[in-house]
């Protein structure tokens, strides 16, 4: 009788899995950004190189602009399986993983170059794995770019912000980031982000050329400052439950086609970051503040000493690592 209910529910289980689902497993693709951005254009390419490669196996559909979910609600609708896959900014994990802090240490990549060589590394491909207990499996990591301050008036230096309000993502680190230069900081979703500024109800915000320029920032802030100092990239993630029980074959092809998609999306970044910027320029709507070597080395002065901070909790190991692939 035992060993009937065990195959009894093996059985089961083979039929609510993906691999027993009549017609084509269905991936929704969820996501914040607009279609014309790295990412949106990484979830379009994967689209395609899928339905290519799989077509009458597997279909995804594609939902951006949180059309679907915001970044702090589709983590735990991919647990839910109301979503398949997501690419959430890597400062959104901190629920589920001390060590994605990493990336928003101000100041600690260089360039993207630096990132790139970091990725390469063994220790960034632990970090894809670091919220599997919590149900999450990182695919892949993805630029976007560094990003910059935009705000109501000009940046120059770091008593510049003082007392001034800005929009942040979900992240000790990055409120961190902005109480070092005495200014408070704001956890919004990212959706909120430009009626917030609009209305005045914030005063900045950071984000990389290609959000601003996407989703129209530039139009409602009067000045960015070139800062370059930190990192916006993007973990894709899926549940671990989904992505384990599909066939061997499906989940190798798949994991290929993300692979080609990253591949795009991140030469759209490394694109978007200069034509963005050029677009931004060109439309005369915000002032560009170019800073000075010295200017520079106050915000870095300044906004430093949270490494220190977060050192335990990310660990000395993989800041040192990120700092070696400074050197080129
Ligand atoms: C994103 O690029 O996915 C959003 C970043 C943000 O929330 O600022």
């Amino acid at each position: 009788m035992r060993i009937l209910i065990s195959a009894l529910s093996v059985f089961v289980l083979l039929l609510t899995g993906p691999a027993a689902q009549a017609g084509p497993i269905k991936i929704k693709f969820s996501h914040v950004v607009a279609v014309n951005t790295p990412k949106g254009q990484m979830a379009e390419k994967f689209k395609e190189l899928v339905e290519q490669r799989l077509a009458g196996k597997v279909e995804v559909n594609v939902f951006p602009n949180a059309q679907l979910f915001g970044d702090n609600k589709v983590l735990e609708a991919l647990l839910l399986g109301d979503v398949q896959l997501a690419a959430p900014s890597l400062s959104k994990f901190q629920k589920y993983t001390k060590s994605l802090q990493l990336f928003d240490l101000p100041f600690l990549f260089q360039n993207i170059g630096a990132v790139d060589r970091f990725m390469a590394t063994d220790g960034s491909k632990k970090l894809l794995r670091s919220t599997e207990k919590k149900g999450l499996l990182g695919l892949g990591f993805l630029h976007n770019g560094m990003k910059q301050l935009s705000a109501s008036s000009p940046l120059t230096v770091p008593a510049d912000a003082a007392g001034m309000k800005f929009r942040i993502m979900t992240s000790d680190v990055l409120a961190a980031q902005f109480q070092a230069v005495k200014a408070s900081p704001q956890k919004k979703p990212f959706s909120e982000v430009f009626t917030l500024l609009q209305t005045k109800a914030i005063d900045g915000q950071e984000n990389t050329w290609s959000n601003i320029f996407s989703k129209k920032f530039f139009e409602v802030q009067d000045h960015i400052t070139h800062s370059d100092h930190g990192y916006l990239g993007y973990m894709v993630v899926t549940s671990t439950e989904f992505w384990n029980d599909l066939p061997d074959n499906i989940r190798g092809e798949l994991e290929k086609a993300l692979a080609d998609a990253i591949t795009y999306g991140n030469q759209v970044a490394n694109e978007k970051a200069v034509s963005d910027k050029k677009a931004i320029m060109d439309s005369g709507r915000s002032t560009i503040i170019e800073l000075s070597s010295e200017q520079r080395a106050q915000w870095v002065e300044a906004m430093k000493p949270v490494w220190k901070k977060f050192e335990d909790d990310i660990g000395k190991d993989l800041i040192d690592a990120a700092l070696k692939a400074n050197q080129n």
